[in-house]
């Protein structure tokens, strides 16, 4: 064969692997209302800079026919290109090869991927098509998932690692993402589940459809499974890339500083009014949110999930903060089970990736009842105290309103390393709220007033006066100072810069025993 002749073979093998399962599979997957891998990497990487590799791989499979059905590069592309030119991993599963199943070269070359991500310290992408572990090649599947779930928990604060659910996801497959630090998934297109709706019709006679089960809805509100949901795979891609931009490249980098448009000493005079006279009422925390930090632009994580509580990603003169805050719209901001754990989760990849943590606190407490006590509400709170007791970046926090009880404790105070604490003149910072303690202080009193409501209201009035201010706090200096609200972005920036050196450290140990 002549060097042209080997050239022009190469071009030929190359537009094969290209072609994945063929024209009818992949107009099959448009019909779907899906794109196709390759598609995918198109739109998510930065024009021209995807280099594949292992595309001349094929399985070794012969067992029921499968040796008559070869496709280069099987049904998985992988590979490295850039995000706003920075260096990223990317696999991609081919539903049109054998429905993406994961047989044992798939797994080879995610392995492969994870294993130059870990190596090259940049962050992985995996867009996941897949019908699961390959049929026929049985246990071999299984041994390559394992291979990949290892790789996972190895990189796992390392590096970021990122999963869109693209289309199914089922059986074990769903851990190779839940071991990831965030799963986008699009509505009406994607579903995760670990038993499908016939097992779950034949083992517990409920009728469900795979949306209801599995899809971005379930995932992005009840069970808290998804992070980010969309509706369109564009607008997942789109928000994967954006993502990227708050996130350092590994756990030894910081993460990238954008030269920010908007003023560092700005004042957001609205912030003065946001909150409401009446301690009761509430107002929504994301309004002073976006006053606060740069052009007003916030990344939120689980939108829709546990809305009591807040978290997502932001810039503060140009540098990236995580922002955890409690929300007084939503069960007044209490932490519960799922709030707590969203939080804590955030923290900790905020920790892990050299992420500067903002909390604003206005928190009445954890929520009472049996269903919290019984669902284990002290572990799953425990979960966020440690996350926040064991982060050592820097932590800014800002109380707006309520900080009680143990809840105050938990919300990135003083005593748990807390770098710069700061309180709005509207802070409320006590052992318990004005009603709660005045019913068990003054219960003998109050059970021989005459006039018990009038008698309580006065006790709660001078309760609040004296109690329910920022100032004892600061007395001791658990607050370091108390300041005007519309201050908040500027202090906040400033003191991002202050502890932009800080070193701490916790005592040397292999890992510590999270409450899980
Ligand atoms: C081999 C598979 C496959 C699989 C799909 N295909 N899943 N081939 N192994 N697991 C093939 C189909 O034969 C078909 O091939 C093509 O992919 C497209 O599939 P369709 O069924 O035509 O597509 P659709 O109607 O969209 O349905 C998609 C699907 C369905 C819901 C994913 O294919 C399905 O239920 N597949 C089986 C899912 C499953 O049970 N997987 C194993 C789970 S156990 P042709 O040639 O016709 O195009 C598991 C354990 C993992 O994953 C454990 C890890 C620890």
């Amino acid at each position: 064969m002549s060097h042209q002749k080997k050239i022009e073979d190469l071009r030929y093998r190359k537009a094969k692997s290209r072609q994945g399962g063929g024209e009818e599979r992949i107009a099959a997957q448009h019909k779907r209302g899906r794109l196709t891998a390759r598609e995918r990497i198109d739109l998510l990487l930065d024009k021209g800079s995807f280099r594949e590799v292992d595309a001349f791989v094929e399985h070794r499979t012969n067992d029921f026919g499968l040796d008559k059905q070869k496709y280069l590069g099987d049904s998985v592309v992988t590979g490295w290109g850039t995000i706003n030119e920075r260096l990223v991993y990317v696999f991609s599963q081919d539903f049109t090869v054998f429905g993406g199943s994961l047989g044992e070269v798939h797994a080879e070359k995610v392995c492969k991927l994870l294993d130059m991500a870990l190596k090259n310290g940049a962050p992985v992408i995996g867009l996941n098509d897949s019908g699961g572990a390959r049929i026929q090649e049985g246990v071999v599947s299984l041994g390559g998932y394992a291979d990949i779930f290892l790789r996972n928990t190895l990189a796992s604060g390392v590096i970021p690692q990122l999963s869109a659910i693209m289309g199914p996801c089922a059986g074990g497959a769903v851990y190779s993402p839940a071991l990831t630090d965030f799963i986008f998934m699009v509505r009406n297109s994607s579903y995760m589940f670990v038993t499908g709706p016939e097992v779950v019709k034949a083992v517990t006679h409920e009728e469900v459809s795979f949306e209801d089960l599995g899809g971005a809805g379930v995932h992005s509100e009840t069970s808290g499974v998804c992070h980010v949901a969309t509706d369109t795979e564009a607008d997942t891609l789109y928000l994967l890339r954006k993502l990227l931009t708050y996130l350092p490249q590994n756990n030894m980098e910081d993460p990238p500083y954008v030269t920010p448009t908007d003023d560092p000493l700005r004042m957001a005079e609205e912030l003065d009014s946001l909150i409401p006279d009446d301690p009761s009422k509430p107002y929504n925390i994301k309004d002073a949110i976006h006053l606060i930090v740069d052009e007003g632009q916030f990344f939120e994580i689980h939108e829709n999930y546990a809305q009591n509580i807040v978290v997502g990603f932001a810039r503060l003169g140009g540098h990236s903060v995580g922002i955890v805050a409690n929300q007084p719209s939503v069960l007044a901001g209490v932490l519960d089970i799922n709030s707590s754990d969203k939080a804590a989760r955030f923290v900790r990849f905020c920790d892990a990736f050299n992420i500067p943590i903002i909390t604003f606190v206005d928190v009445p407490g954890f929520l009472p009842g049996t269903g919290q006590e019984h669902g284990g509400i002290i572990r799953h709170g425990a979960k966020l105290l440690f996350a926040y007791c064991e982060a050592t970046v820097p932590k800014l926090t800002v109380v707006t309103r309520k900080a009680y009880g143990g809840a105050y404790d938990v919300m990135s105070s003083k005593h748990i390393r807390g770098d710069v604490n700061l309180a709005w003149p509207s802070a409320e910072i006590a052992v318990m709220g004005p009603e709660g303690a005045v019913n068990i202080i003054f219960r003998k009193e109050l059970a021989q007033s005459e006039d018990i409501d009038r008698r309580r209201e006065e006790l709660v009035s001078d309760y609040r006066e004296k109690f329910a201010n920022p100032y004892i706090a600061a007395s001791r200096g658990f607050i370091d100072d108390v300041i005007e609200p519309r201050e908040t972005r500027p202090r906040l920036v400033n003191a991002l810069e202050m502890v932009a050196n800080k070193r701490d450290a916790n005592p040397a140990k292999k890992h510590g025993c999270i409450p899980l």
